[in-house]
Parts: structure tokens; sequence; C-alpha cells
């Protein structure tokens, strides 16, 4: 119905603003490549000045603010980009990727309401990588969430995206803030900071990440992307958790952690699934019956969607959480995939983290870690993970708090050559850094010339990037004709420092190179 409308009004409409379209053509077609990114001096959310703390309740909106971030979603309905022409429908335009030639529908414009909007969509533009849809889609819930949680005086200062993907959310977000901090002013005043986390950080999500920083290049110290599974976060109440299409489980997982301990979140669940395999290991114990229901019942279930999101909200609120829901424009959204699920601490204090009792049949872990499996990394994973199971932490996790340490930390998490190194470092025995390989030789007779450093410099020497370090195991052995040997240990190091890491499959190429050069160099000497 509401799309018949808009389809009548739309010639009225979009006549009137590709002419600023026009104008905004010319001066990027002037300056190629070079986009003028700028920022309104105040957003139309909120006039008021913010002063900001490093606090841990989040904020609710108001009325006011909520009906005007329901009128500025539903302008954006009208969008000059939703209707490319009077014979293009946005459904059947939901996968085009949004180009640079598409930039001109994205103008610059005094009206306040699309001005943000537009930047952000053409830093997209330029990655030429994302889908249309997921453009408006993503800046809806993102106009929902920062009303919702980051507005205001103890308003959240800190999120993570989960299930990132391409890492728009926090990206609209961030720019969403970036305009409400230009009228901060006073020692409380922070900016948002924000951390998306994906078990992929897709080549994509770089591309998104040097595009946004060419447009908004100060945004850059406040965005981390984290290659890393949901299972590996540690959550805190100083960090919103939000989702924009946390696949089925991810969904659960989210919900059962902000309902145990009072985590504010902003999920779009989809992939609905109630298989009990899947459902049973990440349902909520606040609401199991639903749950159970939903799992035990038989034939098809077309109100699926309905039924495990009214769990989830159910489970949030049998928690304490305040909750909310909201939904984006079923135009550029797939029915069942358009709610949006708020919960927040309530303001008087009331919550408390517990457990409700004797109703879930959750699946504990057996153990927090397995025989041999990788110790931790960093002093991180001292406090608990969503799911501490072994399978799933090797080692690494992910702290989200809003705190100095905890983002710093983050930090160094962040990227791809922190990614390629903690994966290089996973396929290493033992998980090391730098492997390690023993060899063990029979003396020559002048033993005296084998030394520990002799050996490390057959390598050092004809290598670059690596540095070996070697020392003695144990004791010389000498057998019933008297001859000698011992055994060393060789270090294999990357003289490349920071994050490198050297792979397995290198120190053992280089390892066995030394089998021939050990007995050409020291003569008489002869590998065990
Ligand atoms: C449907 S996509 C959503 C991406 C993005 N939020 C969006 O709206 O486009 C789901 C994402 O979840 C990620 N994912 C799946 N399992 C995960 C896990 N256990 N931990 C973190 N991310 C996961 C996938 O890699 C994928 O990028």
């Amino acid at each position: 119905m509401l799309l018949h409308h808009w389809r009548i009004l739309l010639p009225l409409i979009t006549t009137d603003l590709r002419v600023s379209a026009f104008s905004f053509s010319t001066t990027a077609r002037a300056s190629r490549g070079k986009f003028e990114c700028q920022f309104p001096k105040h957003h139309p959310l909120r006039a008021s000045t913010k002063q900001i703390s490093e606090q841990t309740s989040s904020s609710s909106q108001s009325e006011e603010q909520r009906i005007s971030v329901h009128e500025t979603i539903e302008k954006l309905t009208r969008h000059p980009a939703v209707y490319w022409d009077e014979t293009t429908t946005f459904s059947s335009l939901h996968n085009k990727k949004l180009k640079m030639r598409h930039i001109d529908l994205f103008a610059e414009t005094s009206d306040e309401d699309y001005r943000l909007f537009n930047g952000f969509a053409r830093a997209v533009a330029q990655a030429g990588r994302v889908a249309r849809k997921e453009v408006f889609e993503t800046w809806a819930s993102a106009l929902h969430i920062h009303s919702g949680f980051l507005l205001g005086e103890g308003g959240t200062r800190r999120v993570c995206d989960v299930a990132a993907g391409h890492g728009l959310l926090a990206w609209a977000l961030l720019i969403l803030d970036d305009a409400e901090s230009k009228s901060c002013e006073g020692e409380g005043c922070r900016p948002l900071t924000v951390l998306c986390l994906d078990v992929v950080m897709p080549r994509n999500a770089e591309l998104i990440q040097a595009a946004m920083l060419e447009c908004f290049p100060h945004l850059e110290s406040r965005f981390d992307y984290v290659e890393g599974r949901l299972e590996q976060l540690i959550p805190h109440p100083s960090c919103l958790l939000a989702s924009v299409h946390a696949c089925g489980p991810l969904s659960d997982v989210l919900v059962a952690t902000s309902a145990s301990s009072g985590v504010p979140l902003a999920v779009v669940p989809c992939c609905h699934s109630r298989k009990r395999k899947v459902l049973e290991p990440v349902a909520s114990p606040f609401a199991w019956d639903l749950y159970d229901e939903i799992m035990s019942e038989d034939g098809s279930m077309p109100d699926l969607a309905d039924r495990l999101d009214h769990a989830r909200v159910t489970a949030l609120r049998n928690s304490g959480m305040v909750t909310d829901e909201e939904y984006l424009p079923t135009l550029y959204t797939d029915t069942d995939k358009n709610r949006l699920i708020l919960a927040r601490v309530p303001d008087d204090g009331s919550f408390q983290s517990s457990k409700p009792q004797g109703q879930a049949k959750v699946k504990k872990p057996k153990r927090q870690r397995r025989k041999g499996s990788m110790p931790p990394l960093d002093e991180s994973t001292s406090t608990k993970s969503i799911n501490p199971n072994a399978k799933y932490l090797r080692g690494f996790s992910v702290p989200c708090e809003d705190s100095e340490t905890r983002r710093a930390l983050v930090s160094r998490q962040a990227g791809r050559e922190a990614a390629d190194s903690r994966k290089a470092m996973m396929h290493n025995r033992n998980h090391s850094a730098s492997p390690r390989l023993n060899m063990s030789l029979w003396l020559p007779e002048n033993e005296g010339a084998l030394s520990e450093e002799a050996l490390a410099d057959l390598i050092n020497s004809r290598h670059d990037g690596v540095a070996v370090e070697v020392s003695k195991v144990g004791e010389i052995y000498t057998n019933s004709e008297g001859r000698r040997s011992q055994s060393y240990r060789f270090e294999y190091v990357s003289s490349e420092g920071g994050k490198s890491i050297l792979k397995f499959d290198d120190a053992k190429r280089l390892h066995r190179e030394l089998y021939e050069l050990v007995p050409k160099a020291f003569i008489g000497a002869e590998c065990r």
C-alpha cells in the first residue's frame, strides 16, 4: 500500500532532487575521485550540546526523537536513488551494486535528512562493492540505534558491530555520531569508537574502509576491524552489541548474552532456523519454554520468524532488560528480516545478572581448554568470553569493554596483518610464533668449531628476514665406540619484527637445508 503511494508521488519528488544531483555532478567530475565530504554542524536528531563520560548505562530515546527517526527513514524511501528511473523498481535493483557512476544520486544537499546519508553513500559508491539495498537498510538501522543508544548523557560510547561483513553499520554509526560530536563541548565529550568483528574480514570491507577514510580521515582512530568469532568476544555492559543480519544462531547467542550479562543489544535477526541441533545450544534459558515449543513442533511453520523473534524478545524481557522493536521499511528488506530488536539495561539499576532456575538444557562445554590447545596470547582471555569452548577460543579473545587499555588491545588485534599473523600462528606446531626444531649431530673431531653461533650463521648469513637462535639440548651422548653426539634446538624467528610470524612450513624448509649444509661446513660432523 505504502509502496504504491510512493510510486505515485515519485515523479514529483525526484524531479526536484535531481536538480541538486546535477549541480553536484559538475563539481564531482571536475575533481574526479576526490569528494568533498562535509558534515552539517547540527544533526536534526539532536540540537543540544552533548556531555559524555565513561559510563556504562545506555540512553533511552524520547518519543520526539523516535518520531523524528521514523520521519527521516520514511523520507529515505523517497530518496532519488530508490527510483533511478520511472520503469525500474527498487526491488528489481536490490542487489545492484552502488558504483562511482551513481554518485550523482547522492548529491551534496542542504536537506538535513539526506545530507549525512548522501556522504555515507558516496563513500560506499566509491568502493563500488555494496548492494544498493544494503546501504539504505543499514542506514535505517543505524538511525534507530544511534537514537536509541548513543544520544545524550550516558549514551553508549563503544559499539561492536558483530558479524559485521562489510562493516557498514559501524561506519554509519560513526558518521552519525561524528555529526553530533561537532557540537559537543567540554572535557566530557568523547567520540564513539567502533569495533567490527567477523569470522572473515572480507577484502571488500578493506576497500570500504579505504573509501570511508578518504572521505572521513579523522575517523581512522575510532574504527577497528578484528577478524574473529563472536564466540571469542568478551562482552561488557559498556559496549553495545549491534548486528544487522545476524544469521540464525548468532542472533540467539547475542540475545542470550545480553539477557544473562545486561549488555545492551541491537539486532536484526535473519535466516531463522528451528533445527534443534542449531537452536538448543544457543537458546536463552530466560525463554526456554518458547524455544522448546518451536523446536518440538512438527510440520511447516510459516510464522517461524515471528515466533522465534518473540522468544528472543521474551528472553530479554524476562531477564529484566528493557526492550523495544522497530521495523525497517520492507521496501529494502525481505519481510521476515526487517525486525530490529533493541534491549537495554533499565535506568533504575534494577537489572541483576542471573540465570532462571531449572529451565534450560543448554549444553555446557566440558572443559575450558583442550589438552595441548593454544595457550592464551594475552591477558584478555582472563575474562569470560561469549563461548569459552576451546574449539572456538583458540587462545584468542576480543574484549569490547570501553576502557583505554581494552580499546588499545583491540586496535592491536585489528587489521589484515594481525589477522594473517594469528592464522599463521594457529597452523604452527604448538601455535608458536617462532617454530622450534631439533637436530642431533655426531660431532666432528674439531668440536670447538661447531659452536651454536656457527650453526646459526649457516642460516642467518644465507637468508634475510629470519634469525635463527641455537641452543644445546641435554648432555653429550657417547656411544660404545666413543663417538660423541650433541642435540641442538633451532628456533626460527622472524627478524622482520612487529606482528610477523614465521610459518612452520618455512621453518621446516630451512631446517632441511641445514641437514645438507652442516656436513659440508663442519668436516666430520654428521646428522643423526
Ligand atoms: C548475513 S551476513 C551479515 C553481514 C552484515 N552485518 C550485513 O548486514 O551485511 C552474516 C555474517 O556473519 C558472519 N559470521 C558467521 N558466523 C560468525 C561467527 N561465529 N562469528 C562472527 N561472525 C560470523 C559471516 O562471515 C557473515 O559476514
